[in-house]
């Protein structure tokens, strides 16, 4: 039986990691290691969280004594590590905070499995989920490739480039067997409402303003977050080795357009006249730093590893929508807070 550590599991991709491997892989013990953050939440994984293959372990990867405890006790056979402080614009308000988690707690789990597996690799397997905004903007045109040199402009992706550098260190270095993937936006169900679309969807529903930063030009490749899940499942199980692959949903939106078309599936779920949703609408002040354009070149893990999206940006908007309108009450208790005190109910 293998033990997989999956990190981050209680936030917006990672829960949805996390119920994929629980779910199809029975014969592997998935241990979610999350610290709840205001990004993690138990409430997105609560229909998986009795299955005799689901383990919970509250804890921060910033603390080493725990977490080379953690690999002293399970020794895992495989990571995959999604845990990070995941947000750009407080990585703007607080850069060391992304330091300590995306930096050193990469390291320390680093570190951790290279002493755990002795150096001693054969059967194990690191995997780094990352993002596409270490590549830095693009112009009007052109593709970030998994040759694309990193040129990270937010501390946000800054602290992922980083991490990026040491993982790819570690397996010159020192052999460790190690994945990467950057990725670009995700959306779907079980996200933060301090995410665009999410974010969006909620206002819309309270009939609060719709922020759009600067002229809303910013042109985003959006990628259903279960087809991640997909493409993350494939790349721990069939990647090759020490190998980089980027992925993507070959759809690129200006973030005014995806607004606008937003604002119409909306109108139409909630019964309300064309136009409505647009009218809230409101320019805000650009954000420091704003890359134009990002745009992912996913050909790699196409050719390679068969990969593509399974839904089209329709398909999954509406059917992330439909998700945000069955499910309010999930909605309510992250807005109002009170998803924090879900642990305390289980867990203690
Ligand atoms: N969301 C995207 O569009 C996107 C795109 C590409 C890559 N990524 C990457 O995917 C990963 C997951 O992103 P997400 O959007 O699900 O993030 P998220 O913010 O929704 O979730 C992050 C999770 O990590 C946990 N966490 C934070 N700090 C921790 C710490 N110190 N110790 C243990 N757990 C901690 C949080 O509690 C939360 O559950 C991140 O590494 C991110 O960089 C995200």
């Amino acid at each position: 039986m293998k033990k997989i550590l999956i990190t981050g599991g209680a936030g917006f991709i990672g829960s949805h990691v996390v119920r994929r491997f629980v779910n199809k892989y029975p014969e592997y013990q998935i241990y979610n290691l999350d610290a709840l953050t205001y990004a993690g939440n138990l409430e997105n994984i609560k229909d998986i969280e009795n299955q005799p293959n689901y383990n919970f372990v509250k804890g921060d990867i910033v603390d080493e004594t725990f977490i080379y405890e953690l690999f002293s006790t399970h020794n895992f056979d495989g990571v995959l590590h999604l845990a990070a402080e995941s947000h750009v614009d407080r990585s703007i308000e607080d850069p060391l905070a992304f330091v300590k988690t995306n930096v050193i707690g990469t390291m320390n789990l680093l570190n951790a499995a290279k002493k755990q597996w002795k150096d001693n690799f054969e059967g194990k397997r690191f995997y780094h989920i990352s993002t596409d905004e270490v590549y830095g903007s693009l112009g009007a045109e052109g593709l970030f490739t998994e040759t694309t040199p990193y040129d990270p402009n937010s501390p946000y992706s800054a602290s992922k480039a980083s991490s990026d550098h040491f993982v790819r260190a570690y397996g010159e270095t020192y052999g460790l067997p190690y994945v990467l993937t950057n990725c670009s936006n995700n959306y779907g169900s079980y996200h933060f409402p301090e995410k665009l679309i999410p974010l969006f969807i909620n206002n819309i529903i309270n009939n609060k303003s719709l922020p759009v930063y600067g002229d809303g030009n910013y042109t985003r490749d959006w990628l259903f977050v279960e087809d991640h899940a997909i493409a993350i499942d494939l790349v721990f199980h069939e990647g090759k080795n020490h190998e980089t692959y980027n992925i993507g949903g070959f759809n690129e939106w200006k973030n005014i357009d995806l607004v606008k078309l937003l604002c119409q599936i909306m109108d139409q779920k909630l019964g309300r006249d064309s136009g409505t949703s647009e009218k809230l609408i409101t320019y805000v002040k650009d954000r420091p730093g704003h890359d134009l354009r990002y745009a992912i070149d996913a050909s790699k893990i196409n050719k390679e590893l068969g990969w593509k999206p399974s839904v089209t940006f329709e398909e999954g908007l509406e059917k992330t929508i439909n998700w945000y309108l069955n499910n309010e009450e999930w909605l309510k208790n992250v807005t109002s807070g009170s998803y924090k005190d879900y642990y305390k109910k289980q867990y203690s």
